[in-house]
This record gives structure tokens, sequence and C-alpha cells, in this order.
């Protein structure tokens, strides 16, 4: 596998195939593109988009969330599911608010310590506000890099999850100075969405395929490696 080609491909394909048009593309507001992070955390695109453009209207920045109340957040979260989420995203605001003078803080590190933000979260909020070069590492990405590489382990593993972090930091650190950290963010969940599916992997449409382990081996099939039951 070809470490040096991997985020070049990734941002080239994303401008030419990925999404572009979603609501919370285009802006650098972290408090917008944390809210959409957390709604996809566990809910399909076409299903945020209403309520994330709902919300955003009655809570249109982190002071708004911050004054309101639990129980007038609920009903703008009723449907979603998950509501942990909401309550997290209601704390986290009164956080922000009372000791980051109502402004998300800026490294993916400090983002990280914020209720409800995992390292994944924190890393794509911060690429995509802030053109950080902290890599992501959800389920999509997690299947591309597996296949990619040829990671072989459960990724409940402690060695398996450190081997995955450490060459998603590899794969940017190998990528030229101007890398565009959002488009190849975007770049990594889309075609985890796209190509690179958990059943049918698209390989003839990857921008990937000319380095890919899985592909060369036609392995795609026992990457990742499947939980044992
Ligand atoms: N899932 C998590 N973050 C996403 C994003 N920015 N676009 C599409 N799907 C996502
Ligand atoms: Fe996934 Fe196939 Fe692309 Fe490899 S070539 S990254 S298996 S879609």
């Amino acid at each position: 596998p070809r470490l040096a080609e991997f985020a070049g491909a990734v941002v080239e394909w994303q401008k030419r195939h990925g999404r572009h048009h979603l609501p919370w593309q285009g802006t650098r507001d972290a408090y917008r593109i944390w809210l959409s992070e957390i709604m996809l955390q566990q809910t399909q695109v076409a299903t945020v988009v209403g309520y994330y453009e709902r919300f955003l209207s009655r809570f249109p920045d982190i002071p708004a969330l911050a004054r309101a109340s639990q129980d007038e957040v609920m009903p703008y979260w009723a449907g979603l599911g998950y509501y942990a989420r909401a309550r997290n995203l209601h704390r986290c605001a009164q956080e922000l608010a009372a000791h980051w003078d109502g402004r998300f803080p800026d490294t993916p590190e400090q983002i990280a310590t914020l209720p409800g933000i995992g390292r994944s979260t924190a890393a794509a909020i911060a690429a995509f506000a802030y053109g950080t070069r902290s890599p992501i590492m959800d389920g999509n990405v997690k299947r591309v890099f597996t296949r990619y590489f040829g990671i072989y382990g459960v990724s409940s593993q402690r060695a398996t999850e450190q081997l995955l972090w450490k060459t998603a930091e590899e794969a940017v650190q190998a990528a030229p100075a101007a890398l565009d950290m959002a488009a190849y963010t975007q770049g990594l969940m889309d075609l985890g969405s796209d190509c690179c599916t958990r059943g049918r992997p698209d390989c003839a449409r990857c921008p990937l395929q000319a380095g890919c382990y899985a592909y060369a081996h036609g392995v795609q099939h026992e990457l990742p490696t499947p939980k044992q039951k």
C-alpha cells in the first residue's frame, strides 16, 4: 500500500465526486460543524438535514443554546434518537458559555475534553472549521484504512486501534503541507459510504484502487477483521 499518494487521491476524488452541497459544508463556524457532526454520529444524512436547519434557526449560536433550558432543546431533537447526544450538546454549550467565552476551542485536544465529543469527532470539527491536520477514525474510515493498508485485527483490541490511528496520522504527515484538510476529511467519509462499502465495495470506481492492499489480494471481504462471535 502506498502512503504518499493516499491523501492526495482522496482529496482529488472528493473534489470531483464527493458531496458538496450539504447544509453544513461551506461554513467554518465550529458551532454549526459541531452540531452537524453530533447529529450525524448515529443518524443518516437525509434525516439530519431537516433537523439541522430547524435546530439552527431556533438556536443560531452557542450563547442561544446555552441560554435555553434542556426542556426547550429536547423538542428539536425529538425523533433523532440517542437523546444523550442532545443533553451533552446542551451541557457543552453551557460549559463553553461559562468557561470558553462562548466560543469553541480551536485544538482537537481541547475540543475532545468537551462532553459528548470523542477523539474522531474532535478531529473532524477541527479539520472542517480550522483546517487542522488532525486525522479522523470513525467506522467508515476504519473500513477504508484496514482495506487499503491491509490492517488485520479486531478494532476493539488496543493494538489494532493504535495502529489505525498511527496510520491515519502518517497518511496526513506524508501529504503535502497544502493538503485541504476539509476536503480530505469529507472525502474519507464519502469514500467509506460511496465506494468502500461494507457489502460490495465498488473498487472499479475507487481512487485508491492502485495502492489498495485488499484489492491487490482480493481480500476486501476479510477486512475489517470481523468481531469474534
Ligand atoms: N458522518 C459524519 N460526519 C459526516 C459528514 N460531515 N458528512 C457526511 N456524513 C458524515
Ligand atoms: Fe475499498 Fe476497494 Fe477502494 Fe480498496 S479499492 S479502498 S477495497 S473500495
